[in-house]
């Protein structure tokens, strides 16, 4: 359900630097240590979390280690298809079993120290030296690996290390049935890269939960409209569970929030997005749109007309787009899932970020950015890479919009320091989406 009262008052908690209310956010909670702490404690070891991308670990033995913090979980593929996680520790003596990714070889997984193997499903196969240690120190149950929740669900493996966590999909609604219409299931990695930002992991997502900076950060999107950019055309839904998403008022045919009607504008606005970022409208689709320049009679808006022959163009291709009114208005729109994965999708593509703490240091995140896309069935490609690891300013790796964004995010970080800065100030129209996460953040940080 929708969170419709963005006024309703906060109760005030046993947190330190604790929302008191939705129109302000203290800035300690983006550098304090303790506070960093607190999430440490009792946010990251309770909330479901995006792993990693399902098509990372296509067949059996397959694995991907996840990284949160100080923590390190083990996601395997197993041999019926489904995925078990481990906490990524030997049960000897603690070293981590696996470092990165990659695949297990013998559908083994070895400590690197002494040797101890562990079957995939995470019962141990074999203790070299058996025969030297105590019996009660090598029960079956104890030298199991010990395993974390986990589950798929939007093409992605969640892991959650609570055992007592509720269902996936219980803590991700209502915000995941909006994911679900814009066909995420379906959407395969175009490319994938990171960054590190000198800033906190909140800082930085928070920088994509409003559209109402594009007018100043991104004038290029604004087309000449300049002030009279129209972001109060975007509604904002603070939800449940602390998730958030905002789409278009716009009629939905003509699918979200970012097209101007006309041919040229339209193409345009696709040739912009796509020099600026290589995402969410992709060459393929502009070749689609283009062809249709000079063949939408006058008096037919051009948008409706372009979006019906991607349709057509990704029917006849076999790629699973299908149109529906509640996906289309999500284009152009964002999708936030509580605490920290963020997807924006346009024509069957979507930009999506994972932004976690980095070094265990309050002022750093690591900012991972995946353009995702669906392929034609059957020609989906194998086992994502990482592109690698650029700074936020490399010209090279990064499209102007994204740079555009990872510099207010440093900025931003540096002014919370300010001797003269207390508090954000939000617009209860533009910004709920920010208070409402920070809210459900101290209903966890409340233990
Ligand atoms: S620490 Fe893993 S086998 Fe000894
Ligand atoms: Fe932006």
């Amino acid at each position: 359900m929708a969170i419709t009262d963005d006024r309703r008052p906060v109760a005030t908690r046993d947190v330190p630097y604790a929302m008191r209310d939705r129109l302000h956010v203290p800035r300690e909670r983006y550098y304090d240590r303790e506070f960093f702490e607190l999430e440490k404690e009792h946010l990251w070891p309770r909330v479901w979390q995006m792993a990693c991308r399902a098509e990372e670990i296509p067949r059996p033995g397959d694995f991907v280690e996840y990284e949160i913090c100080d923590q390190s979980i083990l996601v395997v593929r197993q041999p019926d298809g489904s995925v078990k996680a481990f906490h990524n520790a030997c049960r000897h003596r603690a070293t981590q079993l696996c470092k990165g990714s990659g695949r297990l070889p013998g559908g083994q997984i070895v400590c690197p120290f002494h040797g101890w193997r562990w079957n995939l499903d995470g019962t141990n196969s074999f203790v070299y030296g058996a025969d030297g240690f105590a019996p009660e120190s090598l029960r079956p149950d104890d030298i199991r690996l010990v395993e974390c929740k986990v589950e798929e669900w939007g093409a992605c493996v969640w892991v959650n290390m609570d055992p007592g966590a509720r269902p996936l999909r219980e803590a991700l609604a209502p915000a995941a049935d909006a994911l679900d219409a814009v066909g995420a299931e379906n959407m395969r990695v175009w490319w994938w890269k990171e960054t590190i930002l000198n800033a906190n992991w909140k800082t930085a997502q928070e920088a994509f939960h409003e559209g109402y900076h594009v007018m100043s950060t991104h004038p290029q999107l604004t087309f000449g409209q300049g002030e009279d950019y129209p972001y109060s055309n975007v509604e904002y839904i603070p939800l449940e569970n602390g998730h958030g998403r905002f789409l278009g008022r716009f009629d939905p045919t003509a699918g979200g929030i970012s097209q101007g009607r006309g041919a040229e504008a339209f193409l345009s606005r696709s040739q912009t997005l796509w020099e600026g970022q290589d995402a969410m409208t992709l060459e393929r689709d502009l070749h689609v749109f283009r062809g249709m320049r000079n063949r939408v009679p006058p008096g037919e808006d051009f948008a409706t007309a372009a979006i019906k022959a991607l349709f057509d163009y990704a029917e006849g291709a076999g790629i699973p787009l299908r149109p529906t009114p509640e996906g289309m208005r999500m284009w152009g729109g964002e999708v936030f899932l509580f605490p920290n994965f963020i997807v924006i999708p346009q024509f069957g593509n979507a930009l999506s970020y994972r932004i976690r703490p980095h070094n265990d240091d309050p002022e750093w995140c690591r900012f991972e950015v995946w353009s995702l896309t669906m392929y034609p069935e059957g020609e989906e490609p194998g086992r994502p890479k990482l592109k690698g690891r650029f700074a936020a300013d490399d010209t090279e790796n990064w499209g102007l919009i994204p740079r555009q964004d990872f510099s207010n995010i440093e900025r931003q970080q540096r002014g919370l320091h300010s001797r003269s800065f207390r508090q954000h100030r939000l617009a209860t129209e533009w910004e709920p989406i920010i208070s409402n996460m920070h809210v459900e953040l101290d209903r966890y940080l409340a233990g």
